[in-house]
């Protein structure tokens, strides 16, 4: 098969690695790609929202399956364009991917089908808004509604605070993504990851994991995309899952179906667990990164046909998935500045050196210097995974692996995986 994937990130850097291995695969190409990747596949520099020239490739290789790795292709319509080209696409349909897109989408669907959510109101003045917040206790949750690259969610400790963010989102601060709002009831809990893929019929559940989405040790300072993950998180019990499974994703699955907009490709619940009972805190419509890359580390069996089942619609032929017993840690190596400011340009030292058979460095924001140096170019810039018996094990080894790397513009959280130990 002649595989495109789309994407230059850690996701895409690990899907890359897992894709590779599958005997499947003839040939691999990836747009635009990362320095890490090229040992991979064939880079192509066109842009993950250039969705013309992407089919233009995916034409030109004559691609069996398109693998769509980030949000942003997804709401350019890279699905709807593969499938007017006739070219079997993983990844939803624009207006399916609306549950990732859109919050106020998300949460009236969420209320048609009785899916366990916290409650909300959505507002497009501040009027209305401030006199909402007036029901609400603190802390009060204020969401843009369409994708603000991670940053549109506000968690607000007092009114003051709060009714500032309304005006500042309403205000225009994301742009169109903040034209409308949505203020929801705080939930207490601890959040979990699950990914399910989907063909439109059948959600089947793929793999879960904890994130750690704020910038410092002990969950401190501001949200970020993910700071480092690990699998399996033990607060995902097969209880949660069963649960997930019939009162979130079935009924995710049949609504969209039912709503005529079928939703293929994965479906990343983000969950908040209070005992024992999941509630979607919201849909993302791709893998979460750096979960991806912690799923690749530990799935046993091949990914491709997976991918292309769901593609095609007939994920019920398809065995349940094997994982490895290993657990997966990932440390996030970020430049210095993220999330706010990342500074960019600094030399990185030893990030190419063998580090054993459990350790798997995945390269995101990176560049390679005219002198063939490797350069920070993005936020979040390597991603240390490894794997080991145990979530210690697992963390030990990545721990060793990213204090082997010299780079004095970067800095990791000392912590992934402390709610597992
Ligand atoms: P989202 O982009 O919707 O996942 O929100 C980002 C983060 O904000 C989530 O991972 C949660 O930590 C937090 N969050 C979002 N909505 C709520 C909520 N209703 N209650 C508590 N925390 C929330
Ligand atoms: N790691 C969180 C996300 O991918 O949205």
């Amino acid at each position: 098969m002649n595989i495109l994937l789309i994407g230059s990130g850690g996701r895409e850097h690990a899907l890359a690695w897992k894709i590779k291995q599958s005997p499947l695969c003839d040939r691999l190409v990836i747009a635009p790609g990362n320095p890490g990747m090229d040992a991979l596949g064939e880079c192509r520099p066109v842009k993950a929202t250039d969705v013309e020239g992407l089919v233009a490739i995916a034409r030109d290789i004559q691609a069996d399956l398109v693998v769509v790795g980030p949000e942003s292709a997804l709401a350019e319509g890279i699905a709807d364009a593969c499938a007017a080209a006739g070219i079997p696409c993983f990844g939803p349909r624009k207006r399916a991917a609306q549950l990732e897109s859109s919050k106020a989408f998300t949460k009236d669907f969420c209320k048609r089908h009785a899916i366990p959510t916290a409650a909300y109101e959505t507002f497009d003045n501040v009027p209305d808004a401030r006199e909402f917040l007036k029901s609400y206790q603190p802390p009060y949750v204020i969401k843009a509604d369409g994708l603000a690259a991670g940053k549109g969610v506000a968690i607000s400790p007092d009114y003051q605070d709060a009714v500032a963010e309304v005006e500042a989102m309403l205000g225009g601060r994301y742009g169109d993504a903040s034209q409308h709002i949505v203020i929801e009831e705080f939930m207490t809990g601890e959040e979990a990851s699950v990914f399910a893929l989907c063909d439109g019929e059948t959600a089947l559940v793929f793999g879960w994991a904890q994130d750690h989405k704020r910038a410092f040790d002990g969950d401190t300072g501001p949200n970020t995309g993910g700071m480092g993950t690990y699998s399996p998180a033990p607060i995902v019990t097969p209880d949660l899952l069963d649960i997930t499974r019939r009162d979130i994703l079935e009924p995710t699955m049949k609504g969209m179906k039912a709503e005529g907009n079928a939703y293929t490709g994965v479906l990343y619940a983000g969950l908040m667990v209070e005992a024992g009972k999941p509630r979607l805190v919201e849909y993302n419509a791709r893998f979460g990164d750096p979960e991806c890359q912690v799923l690749m580390l530990r799935l046993e069996s091949d990914l491709v046909p997976y991918l292309l089942a769901a593609a095609k619609g007939n994920l019920k032929d398809q065995p349940v998935p094997k994982w490895r017993n290993d657990a997966a840690v990932c440390v996030v190596f970020a430049a210095k500045g993220y999330p706010h400011s990342p500074l960019t340009g600094s030399v990185i030292w030893g990030a190419d050196q063998d580090f054993g058979d459990d350790v798997t460095v995945f390269h995101a924001g990176t560049t390679r210097g005219e002198d063939g140096s490797l350069r920070a170019a993005g936020g979040r810039v390597l991603n240390v995974c490894a794997r080991g018996k145990t979530i210690q094990e697992a963390r030990d080894r990545a721990y060793d692996a990213i204090a082997k790397i010299d780079w004095p513009g970067g800095f990791y959280r000392s912590d992934i995986g402390w709610r597992a130990l």
